[in-house]
């Protein structure tokens, strides 16, 4: 089967390229112009690269508005979002250009108009129900346009057919995929539910404002940053679509989330409290014995839904009884899963893991392909950088690798804690016992993690550099499915 919209080439939404008109053109050499300035100018012709004669590189709340309605789609921009966002817009630049990617992102319709209609989103996915498709819900990996979009711009031409053995490699990964979630659900069967889910490399037509979105991964075009123009209102390219059981539950307020809600410590602008960043990391992630501690458990969840959670199954109500019951048994049959696997529940983002009436649902635990068998690869990065920290030498590690730890350790510490706090004695085994037992430096660990985090006095981030920069495109493995080697 194919999941494919067409016929809906509108474009009669579509905004103008704000920069349009404004790229490409020739540098006007002026009289007094030095011989460095004519070897200069002769160089970048030899480049064949285009020269700007004007970047913009601030723009007006009204040129904002006008770029984040194009990119959104007009269904999915809210102009009293975008009022909230405009008022928090606060920081460096790179900061700001940091939030209003990920606001974005968070949004994005990338369908021209159809019969489709879009219910929801989250970081990988924009959700649709399909008229064509009674009781299920389509749902479109924008992570996986992204990574092809990027991938077009050096290899066939944006837009162009894909070779078929790109096509082939994608859909081995959605078989694979596949797979991993059959596995998935047979471990929950009682009162949970895994929906029925079918993932597939199906074409999808996309708007000419997010294919350039997701290609200068910006929201403003960026300045430093030389990319094709895309001169088609709608480009067709393959992505990961999975087709999944529609959940009604999420159309009741009431229902409750097993969720970070995306909040990882570790990646905070202000850095957690060394004391309780061991302390939850020796009893949560080492699992060293330990009396309960309310205080780590606190700043664990502070703010998010999983907090909510938590209150709801202390309840000595009917409610209360039941709810706590479908999380008591999501853990049990979770940690097993961890365990077995070696795949991380992925538990982060809010409609991951739902709860209601004492059912749960998991229509979004499974993580990503491109971090499969997380366990392992966190495993293996927290040794070495324990290696690194306490002058052992060891490997260097990358940033990949330190992506998949942070999002590891805020999986198991938010599962582990639960189930203590629970008094279930399973727990997910991120190192084997005796590896376990030993101390780690926690303090070190840290200061490596937020190493990583983008820096926002970085200077070469925040001063724009008005002339062409070489670019590093990222292409893993042999395959532009995948933004991480496995
Ligand atoms: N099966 C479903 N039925 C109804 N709504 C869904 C379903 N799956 C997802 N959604 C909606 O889409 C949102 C994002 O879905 P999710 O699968 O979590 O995407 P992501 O992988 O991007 O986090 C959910 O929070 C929910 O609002
Ligand atoms: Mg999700």
């Amino acid at each position: 089967m194919t999941y494919c919209i067409t016929g809906a080439k509108g474009g009669a939404n579509e905004q103008p390229h704000p920069l349009a008109g404004q790229r490409g053109s020739t540098v006007q050499t002026a009289p007094e112009a030095t011989c460095r300035a004519r070897a200069g100018a002769e160089l970048t012709e030899l480049t064949g690269l285009p020269r700007r004669s004007f970047v913009k590189i601030e723009f007006t709340r009204g040129e904002l508005n006008k770029r984040l309605k194009a990119i959104l789609g007009p269904h999915a921009f809210d102009e009293t979002e975008f009022g909230e966002m405009m008022h928090d817009l606060k920081g460096t630049p790179a900061q700001r250009e940091r939030k209003l990617r990920l606001w974005a992102w968070k949004r994005l319709d990338p369908l021209p108009p159809n019969t489709l209609k879009m219910l929801g989103h989250g970081m990988d996915h924009a959700v649709y129900t399909d008229p064509d498709k009674p009781g299920k819900v389509v749902k479109i990996s924008v992570a996986s346009l992204s990574l092809l979009v990027k991938w077009s711009v050096l290899f066939p031409h944006i837009g162009a057919a894909m070779p078929k053995s790109i096509v082939a490699k994608g859909e081995a990964l959605a078989k694979s995929e596949n797979r991993r979630y059959a596995v998935l659900a047979s471990y929950f069967p009682a009162k949970g539910s895994v929906p029925t889910q079918t993932a597939e490399i199906a074409p999808v037509s996309v708007r000419r404002a997010v294919a350039e979105f997701l290609m200068h991964n910006d929201v403003l075009p960026n300045a430093q940053r030389i990319c094709p123009e895309i001169d088609r209102d709608v480009v067709e390219m393959p992505a990961l679509v999975r087709t999944q059981d529609l959940l009604p539950q999420f159309d009741k307020p009431s229902i409750l989330h097993f969720s970070l809600s995306m909040r990882y410590p570790e990646m905070l602008d202000k850095a957690p409290l060394p004391s309780l960043y061991a302390a939850g990391n020796d009893n949560w992630i080492l699992n060293h014995p330990s009396t309960f501690n309310e205080e780590a458990f606190q700043y664990f969840v502070e703010g998010t839904k999983l907090e909510e959670l938590y209150k709801a199954c202390l309840s000595d109500s009917p409610k209360g009884r039941a709810t706590r019951a479908a999380v008591e048994d999501f853990l049990t049959r979770g940690i097993d899963f961890m365990n077995d696997s070696r795949e991380i529940l992925d538990v982060g983002g809010d409609g991951n893991a739902i709860f209601d009436e004492g059912r749960y649902f998991l229509p979004d635990v499974l993580s990503t392909p491109d971090i499969e068998k997380g366990l392992d690869v966190a495993a293996q990065t927290l040794r070495r950088l324990h290696e690194l920290a306490s002058g052992q030498g060891g490997k260097p590690v990358g940033r990949r690798e330190i992506g998949t730890l942070i999002f590891a350790l805020n999986q198991i510490r938010a599962i582990n804690s639960m189930a203590q706090a629970l008094d279930i004695p399973k727990r997910v085994h991120l190192l084997p016992p005796e590896e376990a037992s030993r101390q780690i430096d926690w303090s070190g660990i840290l200061e490596a993690l937020r190493r990583f985090l983008p820096k926002d006095d970085d200077s070469s981030e925040n001063v724009r550099v008005l002339r062409p920069k070489p670019v590093l495109i990222p292409v893993f493995g042999d395959s532009p499915w995948r933004s991480r080697v496995a």
